[in-house]
């Protein structure tokens, strides 16, 4: 797949282009990742992206013109005339909450454009007559959509075929909604991921959950379960309302609220 992402900072994208995930998936031919200076885009002598915006106000607004000639470039007619679909992402604190569900919707895109906001604003003609989708990675407010659009395309592009050495591996992830009919970790959609251990069996006498160390397949896997449910419980209740649980995590829910019950009157 290919992202075409439009940014005044061009540079920023090096450093992640050239580590681990990004790079890989580059180098493997499975993502395209092409950027593009918004300041190309100008016609003026300062190549001049941004202004005041109108009634006032501190802090400058990008501009639509340039945003506008940079997407029509990306976006060539086809030999029969029609303009192929391309989905364009306005990345802003103002968008829908990214979320795995999202990036499992864009890995089955061709081609996705990203467009980075900036300084205060972006003019909203942007938004509303230009891009298709409106994203924000997270209810707080960077400077820029640089760093979203890097979030963005890590978290699609691991999801592309072949990107990660294991092809399954995504299927565990806490949010996936494949995860939903794994065994393992998150094998309940929406959960959060169960705790992870490695060697030494004890570390500054901190041991492993034994059961891991068991060779009980079976009950490690209801471990995990366990613990999946226990943490989003305790750490974001919220995604228990939408999460798709089973039985036997149905239990684990009732048993926690059991026992918040009974402390909350013995307390
Ligand atoms: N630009 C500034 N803050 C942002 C956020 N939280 N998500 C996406 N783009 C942004």
């Amino acid at each position: 797949m290919t992202f075409d992402v439009i940014t005044i900072f061009p540079e920023f994208f090096s450093s992640i282009l050239g580590h681990g995930l990004l790079k890989r998936g580059s180098a493997g031919g499975h993502v395209s990742i092409r950027i593009h200076d918004l300041r190309d885009f100008t016609e003026d002598r300062h190549r001049t992206v941004d202004d005041r915006p109108f009634g006032g106000g501190p802090g400058m607004v990008l501009k639509p013109e340039p945003l506008f000639r940079a997407v029509e470039s990306l976006r060539q007619a086809t030999p029969d005339g029609s303009k192929p679909r391309l989905p364009v992402i306005l990345l802003s604190p103002q968008g829908r909450l990214f979320r795995q569900q999202a990036a499992e919707e864009m890995a089955r895109e061709s081609r996705i454009v990203l467009i980075c906001g900036r300084y205060e604003g972006v003019d909203e003609r942007v938004a509303t007559a230009l891009a298709t989708d409106e994203i924000s990675i997270g209810d707080y407010v960077l400077a820029g959509g640089e760093l979203a659009a890097a979030v963005v395309m890590e978290s699609v592009t691991r999801l592309l075929p072949g990107v990660l050495g294991n092809e399954d591996s995504p299927k565990q992830d806490s949010f996936s909604e494949a995860a939903a009919n794994e065994n393992g970790c998150s094998a309940a959609r929406g959960l959060l991921d169960c705790p992870h251990y490695t060697r030494p069996p004890e570390f500054r006498g901190l041991r492993v959950p034994e059961v891991l160390l068991s060779g009980d397949h079976g009950a490690i896997r209801r471990w995990r379960r366990r613990e999946a449910v226990t943490r989003t419980w305790r750490r974001r209740p919220e995604l228990l309302e939408q999460a798709a649980l089973d039985r036997e995590e149905i239990e684990v829910v009732a048993e926690l609220r059991q026992g918040a019950a009974r402390s909350g009157i013995e307390g």
